[in-house]
């Protein structure tokens, strides 16, 4: 765990040393209003191109400066996945390319629970939709030469097809999460995974994932984000503050991470983009779930976080599946 700024922080690691990047960058949507999705990119886009910008190019051109980083940083071949927000993710990818990645794809996350954040206006009207999915872009380093060669010399360039597979069909590019409504034999209506995955249609939820062609995970429970942090204070969380207060869930917990990722999604993007025994960085490394998922999925990691209390959060869940061998107890579904 490295503490700090990214932009800082990056320019410290040396020239290709790392297999993949896995990260889940800030949105550039002033998201709860925190500092480092809004106020901070734009001071450090303005600095440092000179000129007045808007709010998606100061994203944009930011995404540039650590995407430009991390492309010295990874070995040829190597990839690079980040998550989006709907709402920004041209910028993102258009930085990313721009700083002289190759665009390879974009996964999409479907799980169908977000609270709509829009406001409620007379006669009917709001402003927002309801979120339902999350965008992930696939990009990569440029091989040296021919992708064969490029695996030979750097061990990196491909994905790992086979060790994601679902039921021993090839991966796709679309995961699926169950509502929290849904139960073993059925899902509920607001439930996205029947439209889409027909065995899950025909058969039943759980069961129907044993047999479907697509990976399904499911969304970072309480235990799930907590384990390894009972000795750290317990702080408020509200994971959804602009509720209607009839469904406002206020509670506390040790981990206050607002964008926990699941464990299960985490590993299986690392697992595809890193080569077995490779070192996967986070530059953006919030509470750690992209280090907990490395360490359980046998490879080292190095992660950069701005935030002091989220630091220790990392640190303790990190340290938690190191040490559990298993990896498949305590905490996780
Ligand atoms: C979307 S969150 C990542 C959450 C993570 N996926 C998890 O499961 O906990 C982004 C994180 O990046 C951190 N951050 C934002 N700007 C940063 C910067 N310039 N340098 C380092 N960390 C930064 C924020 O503090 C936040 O924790
Ligand atoms: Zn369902």
């Amino acid at each position: 765990m490295i503490a700090g700024d990214s932009l800082a922080q990056l320019p410290r690691i040396g020239d290709q040393t790392v297999d993949a990047v896995v990260t889940d960058p800030p949105y550039g949507i002033d998201f709860q209003g925190a500092d480092w999705d809004g106020r901070v990119i734009r001071n450090a886009a303005q600095h440092a191109s000179g000129e007045r910008l808007s709010a998606g190019e100061a994203f944009q051109q930011w995404t540039g400066l650590w995407a430009g980083e991390c492309l010295r940083i990874l070995k040829p071949g190597g990839h690079l996945l980040a998550f989006g927000a709907p709402r920004t993710v041209h910028r993102l990818a258009a930085g990313v390319e721009d700083a002289g990645f190759e665009l390879r794809d974009t996964l999409m996350w479907l799980y169908g629970t977000g609270m709509p954040k829009s406001r409620r206006l007379p006669g009917g009207q709001g402003t927002q939709l309801k979120p339902a999915y999350e965008p992930i872009i696939l990009a990569r380093r440029p091989p040296d030469g021919a992708v064969g060669r490029n695996i030979a010399r750097h061990g990196t360039g491909a994905l790992n097809v086979d060790a994601c597979r679902v039921n021993d069909r090839y991966p796709a590019h679309l995961v699926l999460t169950h509502t929290p409504l849904c139960d073993e034999d059925s899902c509920h209506p607001s439930c996205p995974v029947p439209l889409i995955d027909d065995s899950a249609h025909a058969r039943g939820t759980r069961a129907a994932q044993r047999m479907s062609r697509l990976f399904y995970c499911p969304k970072a429970s309480r235990a799930e984000r907590n384990a390894g942090c009972d000795h750290l204070p317990a702080r408020p969380l509200d994971l959804f503050p602009n509720a209607h207060p009839t469904n406002r869930q206020p509670a506390s917990a040790a981990n206050d991470h607002p964008t926990v990722k699941p464990l299960d999604l985490m590993r299986w993007l690392v697992r595809l983009a890193t080569p077995p025994g490779g070192m996967v960085l986070d530059p953006f490394c919030g509470s750690g779930s992209t280090g907990a998922a490395a360490v359980l999925e046998q490879r080292r990691f190095a992660g950069i976080e701005r935030d002091p209390n989220y630091q220790r959060i990392a640190r303790a869940r990190i340290a938690h599946w190191a040490t559990n061998e298993a990896g498949e107890r305590d905490g996780h579904p």
